[in-house]
């Protein structure tokens, strides 16, 4: 921080250098055109540091907008100026710190003046929204390294609220995103969206499909159930049963077909070669149950796999 704002001093040298003039450095605007109305007050050495934004998007933007710190804050004139000499300085037009005097949806509107539609055409019907969120309780602005942007951060972010899927993350089967390689926002879109849980397409499976497009029919033989809904078998972000199973085989399987014909049967299943069947527990039970057989569960093309066991 001290290095930054070192190279920013030593880059608003080199400009009055450059052209030949000095100004009252403490006046000088520092990042925006204008901010010397506040960054003569706020910088680097502040409590709470803030020129760290000129290092990210919301720096003087490359098309040259200039965002100014009152484009978040309003104009904020009482406050900065003080008129009446107050002994409380007037608060700042708005504040977006937790717990802050502005309230939520006032701060989510100064953002949304700017960040409206895209993805978070929804935002207004959100479970986020309507769980008061504040834009801020997940973005950081004044830092370069927004937390929640980041595939390594972003679920550190999410978890600080959401504790059960931090669990279901430590199950021996789970989407790999402790290892980094899935983020949250690959399956939700935070804003809001018009699938059910903010899922960030409009179905389950749509959402599946993204990465696994191997399990987007159509199949010569389909198994309904798969096509249907992933989670009628799985559970998204962990499980103790193999393949992020919600149960695993034979139950899951007997949760819709008949357990007291094939192949509920433990001894002789109808329609298995009678070395399957016998005396010991028969296949349907065993190591992986059903899936001895049935191995292609998802659908298949194969001409004779009707019952999905090729
Ligand atoms: C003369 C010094 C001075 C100037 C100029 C000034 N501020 Fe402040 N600002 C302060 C002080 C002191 C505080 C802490 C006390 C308070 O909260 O009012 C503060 C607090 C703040 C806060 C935190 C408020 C909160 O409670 O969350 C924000 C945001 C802020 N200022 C933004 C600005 C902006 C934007 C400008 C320019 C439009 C500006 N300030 C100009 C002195 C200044
Ligand atoms: C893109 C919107 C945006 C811009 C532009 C912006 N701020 Fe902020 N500011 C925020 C948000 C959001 C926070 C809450 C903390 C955070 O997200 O980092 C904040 C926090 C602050 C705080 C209080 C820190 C605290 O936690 O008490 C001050 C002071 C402040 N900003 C001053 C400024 C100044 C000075 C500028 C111009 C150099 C500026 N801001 C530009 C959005 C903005
Ligand atoms: C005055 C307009 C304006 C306001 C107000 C504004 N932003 Fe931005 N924001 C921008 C611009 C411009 C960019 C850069 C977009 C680009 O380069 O395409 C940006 C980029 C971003 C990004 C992406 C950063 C990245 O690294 O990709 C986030 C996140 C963001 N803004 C959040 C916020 C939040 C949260 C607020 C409210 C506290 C806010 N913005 C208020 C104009 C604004
Ligand atoms: C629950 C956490 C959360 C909240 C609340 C949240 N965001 Fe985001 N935001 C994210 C995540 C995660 C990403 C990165 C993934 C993505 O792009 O969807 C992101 C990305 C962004 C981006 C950059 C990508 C883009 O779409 O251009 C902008 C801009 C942005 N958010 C603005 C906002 C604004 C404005 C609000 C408040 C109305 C807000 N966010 C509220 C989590 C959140
Ligand atoms: C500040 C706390 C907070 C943070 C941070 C947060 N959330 Fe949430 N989230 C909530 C609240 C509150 C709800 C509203 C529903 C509820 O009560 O669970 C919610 C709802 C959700 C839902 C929908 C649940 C449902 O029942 O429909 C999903 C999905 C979700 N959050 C994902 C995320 C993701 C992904 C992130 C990080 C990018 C995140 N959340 C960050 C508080 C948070
Ligand atoms: C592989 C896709 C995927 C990933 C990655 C993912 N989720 Fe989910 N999430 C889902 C699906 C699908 C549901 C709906 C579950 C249901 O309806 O039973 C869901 C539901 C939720 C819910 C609502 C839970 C409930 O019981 O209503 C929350 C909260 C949530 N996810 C948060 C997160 C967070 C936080 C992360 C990142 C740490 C994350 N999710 C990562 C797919 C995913
Ligand atoms: C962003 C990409 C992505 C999305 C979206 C996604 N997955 Fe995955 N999924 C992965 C990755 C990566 C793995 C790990 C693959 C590996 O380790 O070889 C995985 C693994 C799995 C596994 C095997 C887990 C194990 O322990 O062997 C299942 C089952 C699974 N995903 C189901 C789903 C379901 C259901 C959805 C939708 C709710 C979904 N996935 C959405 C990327 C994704
Ligand atoms: C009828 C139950 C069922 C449904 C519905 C289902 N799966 Fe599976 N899935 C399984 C079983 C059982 C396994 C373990 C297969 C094995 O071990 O051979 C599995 C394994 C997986 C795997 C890891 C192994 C592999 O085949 O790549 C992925 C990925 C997967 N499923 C994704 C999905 C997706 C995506 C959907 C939704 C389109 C879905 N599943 C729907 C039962 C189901
Ligand atoms: C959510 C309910 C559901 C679950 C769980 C489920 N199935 Fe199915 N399954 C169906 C439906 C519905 C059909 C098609 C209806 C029919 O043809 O009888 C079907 C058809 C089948 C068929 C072909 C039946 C025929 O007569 O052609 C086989 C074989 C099969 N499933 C095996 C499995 C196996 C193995 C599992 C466990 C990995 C499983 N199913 C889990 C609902 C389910
Ligand atoms: C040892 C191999 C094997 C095992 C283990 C097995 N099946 Fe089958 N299953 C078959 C064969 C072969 C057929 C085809 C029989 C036919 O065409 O009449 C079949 C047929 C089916 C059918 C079609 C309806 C019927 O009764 O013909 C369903 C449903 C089914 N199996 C479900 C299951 C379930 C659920 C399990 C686990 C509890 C399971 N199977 C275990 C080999 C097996």
């Amino acid at each position: 921080m001290i290095g930054m704002r070192h190279s920013l001093m030593t880059w608003t040298l080199g400009m009055f250098l450059a052209f030949g003039f000095v100004v009252d450095a403490a006046a000088a605007d520092v990042i925006y055109k204008g901010d010397a109305k506040c960054t003569r007050c706020h910088d680097e050495t502040d409590s709470a540091p803030v020129l760290a934004i000129a290092k990210t998007r919301h720096g003087v933007a490359a098309d040259g907008r200039n965002l100014g710190c009152v484009g978040c804050h309003g104009e904020s004139t009482l406050h900065a100026e003080n008129p009446q000499g107050l002994k409380d300085r007037p608060k700042v037009d708005r504040s977006f710190r937790r717990g802050s005097f502005t309230p939520v949806a006032a701060q989510n509107e100064a953002c949304l003046g700017c960040h409206k539609g895209g993805k978070r055409m929804h935002w207004a019907s959100s479970q986020h929204a309507n769980g008061n969120l504040a834009c801020a309780s997940c973005h950081q602005v004044h830092t370069q390294h927004d937390k929640v942007l980041s595939k390594q951060t972003q679920p550190e972010v999410c978890y600080a609220c959401h504790k059960e899927q931090r669990a279901q993350s430590f199950r021996a089967s789970h989407h790999p995103i402790k290892e980094g390689k899935v983020v949250c926002s690959d399956c939700h879109n935070p804003h809001g969206s018009t699938g059910p849980k903010q899922l960030a397409k409009s179905t389950v499976v749509e959402t599946c499909y993204t990465c696994h497009a191997e399990k987007r029919g159509p199949f010569l033989w389909e198994h309904p159930p798969a096509s249907d809904n992933c989670l009628n078998c799985h559970t998204p972000h962990g499980s103790n049963h193999a393949s992020l199973l919600k149960t695993k085989p034979p139950y899951l399987c007997q949760q819709c077909h008949d357990f007291t014909q094939h192949p509920g049967t433990a001894y002789s299943g109808r329609g298995l070669p009678v070395s399957q069947g016998g005396v010991a527990p028969a296949q349907q039970q065993l190591l992986r149950a059903c899936l001895n057989c049935h191995t292609q569960v998802h659908g298949t093309n194969h001409p004779s796999g009707a019952r999905y066991t090729r």
